[in-house]
């Protein structure tokens, strides 16, 4: 089975929006193999986030994810990864299907609520960043 890895960021957290965003996810029969409530060190989220280096929203973008507790999430199921990026929506909230979890409750660029693995190099590499040893 496929895995692929979701953070429910900041503004998720403080939104009171977990419940809701988990919801979407097992009602499309994803697995949930183990999930956590973590504050990230800067580290952790400039290696997450290493192929973003450089660009102009970078610095911006590792203040946001480590203000403040964030939910990570592992998951299981068929084609998993492209699922739960569907179920996320497009990374601009204006561009989100609006039945998505963006589309329906994101209204910034950055601030978009959720991450997922977006193929299965980065699912291995990102599980292994915030799920060591599973
Ligand atoms: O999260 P997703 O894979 O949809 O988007 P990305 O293009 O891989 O960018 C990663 C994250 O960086 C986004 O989810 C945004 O939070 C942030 N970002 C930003 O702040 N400004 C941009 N112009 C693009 C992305
Ligand atoms: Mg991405």
């Amino acid at each position: 089975m496929e895995r692929t890895l979701v953070l429910i960021k900041p503004d998720g957290v403080k939104r009171k929006l977990v419940g809701e965003i988990i919801s979407y996810y097992e009602r499309k029969n994803l697995k949930i193999v183990d999930f956590k409530l973590i504050k990230a060190d800067r580290e952790t989220a400039e290696s997450h986030y290493i192929e973003h280096k450089g660009r102009e929203y970078y610095q911006s973008l590792i203040d946001y994810i480590t203000e403040g507790e964030i939910v990570t999430i592992l998951l299981e199921g068929e084609n998993a990864i492209g699922i739960v990026r569907k179920i996320n929506g497009a990374t601009d909230p204006l561009q989100a299907d609006s039945g998505s979890i963006r589309g329906k409750y994101a209204y910034s660029k950055q601030r978009n609520l959720v991450h997922a693995s977006d193929s299965k190099e980065n699912a291995k590499r990102e599980i292994d960043i915030w799920f060591p040893g599973i």
